[in-house]
């Protein structure tokens, strides 16, 4: 058990990622403002101006359609890089020792979401990057998602293939839950005041698609709150707050307060109908 902790301490320390995250986010700023000459000219040979002000970024400042652009970027490879964990980690629920009705519905929820993640990343926002100036977005270094991985390969001990399981869901819950606060109104706002077909297109997308879908993410994260984790005591549901705002300190986001989490983990759990969206068992 305290190597297991280990594992997951080193994976995921709280402490740490916040200062690591603000370090590259540092490197990644200066980056993106060296590309933006570029990227502007990448949008103006599309016939799009890039100049116009369509909204505010969360520090305040002024957003062109050309900083617009480049964070569009950062939302196709952040839910693209959502596909690779949620794969793994429902591999992990079937050699976990979970009850066999919350095994099917976490693989099926969790490889269901793989899904949905890359249709976000390459379907929906790395369209739209496309489109807007014709070359695919990319991965860089200071985005920070090459570390982690080996860790959620599932193991014969099947109770740390459970840990993982729910260390990630903790995890994913933090971003699923920021993701319908902060960036998807962020996206739809911009969208609303660029005047342009594709701003259209977005807002129809992230209203249909990706807002109903992360919704349904958030509602595993729950069911995996009630199934378990609240099962296990006090122990493990501070783990699973603690790792929730891992989730979103990952992203220099707003903490999210225990009255919060508690008001999610307060309602019911949610059917396994919900959270995959069809009945089980599943017909494609
Ligand atoms: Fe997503
Ligand atoms: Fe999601």
């Amino acid at each position: 058990m305290a190597e297991r902790d280990n594992a997951a301490q080193t994976v995921f320390d709280p402490a740490a990622i916040r200062a690591q995250r603000e370090r590259e986010d540092r490197l990644l700023r200066e980056k993106m403002r060296a590309a933006l000459p570029e990227a502007r000219e990448r949008l103006a040979a599309r016939g799009i101006d890039p100049e116009p002000v369509i909204a505010t970024d969360y520090d305040g400042n002024p957003m062109t359609v050309a900083n617009f652009y480049m964070m569009l970027r950062g939302y196709a490879v952040t839910e693209k890089a959502g596909q690779d964990p949620t794969y793994r980690a429902a591999r992990c629920a079937i050699r976990s020792d979970l009850g066999p009705e919350v095994r099917d519905a976490a693989f099926v929820a969790l490889n269901q979401q793989s899904a949905e993640e890359a249709g976000h990343g390459d379907k929906i926002f790395g369209a739209a990057y496309y489109e807007m100036g014709a070359i695919a977005a990319e991965t860089v270094a200071e985005d920070g998602f090459q570390q982690g991985g080996d860790f959620l390969e599932p193991s014969a001990d099947a109770a740390a293939n459970t840990q993982k399981v729910l260390d990630m869901m903790a995890v994913l819950g933090g971003v699923e839950t920021l993701a319908l606060e902060r960036a998807f109104p962020l996206v739809l706002h911009a969208c609303a005041e660029w005047r342009h077909p594709l701003a259209r297109q977005l807002i129809e997308q992230v209203n249909k698609i990706v807002k109903p879908e992360e919704a349904r993410h958030v509602l595993t994260w729950r069911y995996l709150f009630h199934k378990g984790v609240a099962p296990r005591g006090e122990g493990a549901i501070q783990r699973y707050y603690m790792l929730t705002n891992w989730g979103r300190d990952r992203f220099l986001a707003p903490r999210m307060e225990w009255s919060e989490f508690e008001r999610h983990m307060r309602a019911s759990c949610p059917t396994v109908e919900q959270l995959i969206g069809r009945p089980m068992p599943v017909s494609i």
